[in-house]
């Protein structure tokens, strides 16, 4: 039988799907890349903001048309938003099949072979606060670049945050066994690893914490490039950050999540820090790696956000100079802390303030790329540059993705090359022989 995920969300949702395809794969389904081959469509969701479920929803019904051609079409959502809805999906679609929570997947083999049996509508939500899929290597979609998950769950309980509530308690896979999965990813020619946790910098197993953990991917031979994301102000130590810096594998590049620039909110997101030890961290990032790139995610319009509180967001991120920062428009999660506060702000005031910080950080990240003119960077070639194919493409450390001449050959391998222009948020170099 063959089997089409289609994935939303962050990337620790693509690490589920590489999961699950190891799980199918094990239990002889065949996975398949074109939707039209497939027997079996399952959606891996996202609740983080009611429009990604919205989307997800749009997408079923969409594919729904299909069942009329392909009678014995099943189709299953998988995820977060199975995971928060659960059987109540089936009242939003009718014709949905399966929904199979983030802690059981190691049932769907059976949950499908079921209801091809016996066609019946199947859920299995259980929360699971002990599975870390352990023994399970997942099969990755890249050549190149591969996922590692370190940790599932999250225990922040940020209060915008359904996170928590979908994906249980927070708990570290065994660092032996992190380190044979990258040890087996770098034979397979992987060089460049991402590892993934709702808040890496909390690893602990054992009595490793996550600048060990680090440490020791560090000495693994054939990885070249290590980053991690989602890092927790509260949480990243200066013994990560020294770590980040002495470790030549582990990249410039670090994703800190900002959330406001002002303390009275950040103590109403339940963030655990404020603004001013923010600050001091992007300072202490950049004095031990001056080339480091920093990104950011930033919310605005949260329940009670005043126009000062605002500005102090719009400030800081203006002093900060993130190279990159994921804007997003207040979503009350229903379940959450936020989401029962009285003072939600008005739609129209929530977008206004999305739209200001778009606009900023559109001119800071050119202007962050602009710098990069007569600069040499180390690239990982990754594949034909999708304007032209006398051009390459990849991405340097600090993540920025970089395009120059030449040829198919170079994929796969580091090349430097000379920074020459930036054009939009693409670096165009030439290689330097
Ligand atoms: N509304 C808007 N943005 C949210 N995020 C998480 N929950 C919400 C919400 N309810 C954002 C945060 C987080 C990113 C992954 O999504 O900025 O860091
Ligand atoms: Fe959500 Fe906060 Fe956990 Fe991130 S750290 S997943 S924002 S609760």
């Amino acid at each position: 039988m063959k089997i089409y995920i289609e994935t939303y969300g962050c990337q620790m949702n693509v690490a589920d799907s590489e999961l699950v395809t190891s799980i199918l794969d094990n239990s002889n389904f065949k996975i398949v890349r074109e939707i039209d081959e497939a027997d079996i469509i399952i959606f891996n969701t996202c609740s983080v903001r009611q429009h990604a479920e919205d989307r997800v929803l749009g997408r079923i019904s969409n594919e729904m048309a299909r069942k009329q051609t392909n009678k014995n079409l099943k189709i299953g959502v998988i995820g977060c938003m199975a995971q928060r809805l659960g059987e109540n999906l089936q009242n939003q679609n009718k014709g949905i099949d399966f929904v199979v929570g983030v802690d059981q997947y190691k049932h769907l083999p059976e949950i499908i072979s079921n209801i091809f049996e016996n066609p019946h509508f199947e859920s299995e939500t259980m929360v699971n606060n002990k599975e870390i899929y352990e023994d399970l290597y997942p099969i990755h979609s890249g050549k190149l670049n591969a996922f590692v998950t370190i940790m599932r769950g999250c225990n922040n309980f940020c209060s915008y945050c359904i996170v928590p509530y979908t994906r249980g308690r927070e708990r570290s896979r065994p660092a032996d066994e992190i380190l044979k999965e990258i040890e087996n990813i770098g034979k397979k020619g992987y060089k460049d690893i991402t590892l993934l946790g709702q808040n890496v910098n909390s690893y602990d197993f054992n009595n490793v914490n996550f600048a060990e953990l680090l440490r020791r991917i560090n000495r693994i031979e054939t990885i070249e490039r290590i980053r991690f994301v989602t890092s927790h102000p509260k949480d990243l130590s200066d013994e990560v950050i020294a770590v980040m810096a002495e470790s030549e594998k582990v990249c410039e590049y670090l994703h800190l999540a900002l959330q406001s620039g002002d303390d009275e909110i950040l103590k109403r997101m339940n963030r655990g820090y404020s603004a001013d030890h923010f600050y001091t961290i992007v300072q202490k990032l950049r004095k031990a790696m001056p080339e480091i790139a920093i990104t950011t995610d930033i919310i605005a319009g949260f329940p009670g956000e005043t126009e000062e509180q605002f500005q102090r967001t719009y400030d800081l991120m203006e002093k900060i100079r993130f190279d990159y920062a994921f804007t997003f428009k207040y979503s009350p999660r229903s379940g959450t802390k936020a989401a029962e506060f009285t003072d939600q702000v008005p739609e129209e005031i929530r977008l206004t303030r999305l739209q200001k910080l778009i606009d900023l950080q559109q001119d800071i990240t050119l202007q962050k790329y602009r710098e990069q003119i007569g600069k040499t960077k180390q690239i990982y070639v990754e594949r034909v540059s999708k304007k032209s194919a006398e051009e390459m493409a990849g991405k340097s450390r600090d993540f920025k993705i970089t395009v120059f001449p030449g040829s198919k050959e170079l994929i796969g391998q580091f090349v430097d090359v000379k920074i020459i222009d930036a054009i939009g948020w693409t670096l165009k170099g030439k290689i330097l022989e």
